[in-house]
């Protein structure tokens, strides 16, 4: 639950809000602790939590990395497309395409995430770990770092004190 927030010196509600998340080797996984930890948010597996249970929050966080081309959450996207409709969906991809990318980062949007359904500045790339399949440790990198989640975290907060302010 992200605290109350005090802004022009008023004193801004609670507003619920839940990370859910696919991760392979960690990368992902690692931000959604961050994440979690900087907006005091619980963590999901999509596989292990239920329509009726993600009703009770008023947004959603969703971390999701990318293999060949294909999101880890795209089915779930596309199978609660309607549900997520109701609510403020945030989205960050893990990948290894660079923000310079631009062009190859709308693509991966484009291919899987239902049209229209997250306002284009909710959806956050942040970098991947780059690792080798048949050997399964990672390589070593130093570009997951925490500072990466610090625009989506501020996004995130300002959006909750602009919808609960008094
Ligand atoms: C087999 C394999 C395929 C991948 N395919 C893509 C891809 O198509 N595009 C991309 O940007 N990154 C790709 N990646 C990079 C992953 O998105 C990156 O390693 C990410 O950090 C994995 O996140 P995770 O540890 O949470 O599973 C691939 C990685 C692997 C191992």
């Amino acid at each position: 639950m992200v605290k109350q927030y005090y802004l022009n010196n008023k004193i801004k509600q609670d507003m619920n809000g839940v990370l859910i998340y696919k991760s392979r080797y960690g990368t992902t996984q690692q931000y959604t602790e961050w994440i979690g930890k900087a907006l005091d948010l619980r963590l999901h597996d999509p596989d292990g939590v239920s329509q009726q249970e993600l009703a009770a929050y008023d947004f959603l966080v969703i971390g999701t990395p990318v293999y060949f081309d294909k999101m880890l959450m795209r089915d779930w996207l596309y199978q609660h497309k309607a549900f997520l409709q109701q609510k403020q969906v945030f989205l960050f991809v893990v990948c290894l395409a660079s923000p310079y990318e631009r062009a190859k980062q709308d693509q991966i949007i484009n291919n899987n995430v239902p049209e229209g359904l997250i306002d284009p500045e909710h959806i956050f790339f942040l970098p991947g770990k780059p690792v080798i399949p048949s050997i399964i440790t990672p390589c070593k990198s130093d570009v997951i770092q925490e500072v990466n989640i610090v625009t989506l975290v501020i996004t995130i907060k300002k959006m909750v004190a602009e919808a609960t302010e008094l």
